[in-house]
């Protein structure tokens, strides 16, 4: 009997505690300084060459977050060193951007280039910020005014392009950076034009089922994917809504630029009050979290609890209750929210041997290259400390801390 003794001790504590972040620290702090002591997020690429990257430009706006909540400027100081890597030529160039490609992925940085620019009056940041806004101002888009994810993708809206373009442009619109285009009115125009996007990606992409949103369309239907009729790809893949439904809240805060009056407003929160219940309708049942393709069961073989989407409905759960955005009789979209946190945590969360923290269960990719289908999605590999996984935990992680503070 005795030997196993202290086995039969640690069992009950250890499948139900949360590994709690250390004293002096919150779960956001924790996992924001984890990645740094990673060298992650700081403008290089896996091979240590400086390039733009959307899922730095996602860690930047945790970062300033962060910042804002903790009034630390270690986080801004890392902001500024990821941006600073980057710039080149005093704000005339971006490592690794290439304008031709017209990717949305590559506007994601400019949240973080104008916050910087505001605070320092560095022009460089100005500089860089306004390549993007060009970028913007001729990126090809569909007959119905969406803009084309890549040029590579032609015709093709996908919901992450979203996250990536919309709070940038609004933000420069708002912000008088130029009288570029001439005509008065530049914010107005910039603003009925994001309304476009959303009006026009939820158009085609509506899925009747989840009451959720697929991946993307082609509004060509030419690729081997899009639904004859409305050019949808064929499955609600958990990440891609995420991106929506945090670019929708970003969007709406009270930071954020568009003005109550605007009918872009309306429209923005007319979706979100659509949206949120049916992603916590989505929640799983069981685990507390979100499947990778969150139209198809769980358990189907090959599905399973995806941390970065899951992470992204946590955030938007809560900041839209937090913020009043939408209703919430019951408290029941916050309490979906809080389970969802603490399912990642329980079941993704790994404390490293350095004191560091790390996160598991992230999808490396899940794009619209190939056929969308089950199959596809359910075939690419997981892996830990992604930024797509763990950007969205510090933002994730602020938003049930403050939670717990109330
Ligand atoms: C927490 O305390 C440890 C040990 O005193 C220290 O090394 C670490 O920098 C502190 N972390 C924060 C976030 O203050
Ligand atoms: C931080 O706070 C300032 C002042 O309230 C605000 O302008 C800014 O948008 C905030 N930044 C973020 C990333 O929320
Ligand atoms: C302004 O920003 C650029 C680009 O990041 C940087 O190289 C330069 O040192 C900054 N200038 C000042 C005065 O901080």
């Amino acid at each position: 009997m005795l030997p196993f003794l202290p086995l039969l001790l640690l069992l009950p504590l250890a499948p139900a505690a949360l590994p709690p972040p250390p004293q002096n620290q919150t779960y956001a702090t924790w996992m924001a300084s984890s990645i740094l002591a990673r060298g992650q997020g700081l403008g290089l690429n896996p091979r240590g060459r400086p390039a733009v990257s959307y899922e730095h430009g996602t860690f930047q706006t945790a970062l300033l977050r962060l910042h804002n909540a903790t009034g630390e400027a270690r986080w801004l100081d890392a902001v500024r060193r990821g941006l600073d890597t980057i710039v080149r030529d005093e704000g005339r160039d971006i490592a690794g951007y290439d304008r031709g490609r017209a990717a949305l992925d590559d506007i994601r940085v400019g949240e973080g280039l104008l916050v910087m620019y505001e605070r320092t009056r560095n022009a460089s940041y100005l500089r860089a910020a306004a390549l993007l806004h060009d970028q913007l101002a001729t990126q090809p888009r569909t007959p119905e005014g969406g803009f084309w994810h890549k040029r590579r993708y032609a015709q093709q809206q996908w919901l992450d392009g979203v996250y990536m373009a919309q709070p940038f442009y609004a933000r420069w619109a708002v912000g008088g950076y130029e009288a570029r285009g001439g005509q008065g009115g530049g914010a107005e125009r910039v603003w009925s034009d994001v309304g476009t996007q959303f009006r026009v990606i939820w158009a085609h992409c509506a899925d009747r089922k989840t009451g959720l949103l697929r991946h993307g369309y082609d509004y060509s239907r030419k690729v081997v994917w899009a639904d004859p009729v409305s050019g949808a790809s064929p499955e609600v893949w958990g990440r891609a809504v995420g991106w929506y439904v945090m670019a929708l809240v970003d969007l709406l805060a009270a930071t954020a630029p568009i003005p109550a009056e605007h009918p872009t407003y309306a429209l923005l929160l007319g979706q979100l009050r659509l949206l949120l219940p049916r992603v916590a309708d989505a929640a799983d049942k069981e685990s507390g979290g979100w499947a990778l393709v969150v139209s198809q069961p769980i358990n189907r073989p090959g599905n399973y609890m995806e941390s970065s989407g899951s992470l992204m409905f946590v955030y938007a759960l809560l900041r839209a209750v937090r913020l009043d955005l939408v209703e919430d009789p019951g408290g029941r979209l916050v309490g979906v929210g809080r389970r969802g946190f603490e399912s990642v945590v329980k079941r993704y969360l790994v404390k490293n041997r350095d004191g560091t923290v790390s996160l598991e269960g992230t999808v490396r990719v899940g794009s619209l290259d190939e056929d969308g289908d089950f199959e596809y999605y359910t075939k690419i590999n997981r892996v830990r400390d992604d930024l797509k996984g763990t950007a969205p935990f510090v933002l994730a992680a602020l938003e049930y801390e403050m939670l717990r503070d109330r």
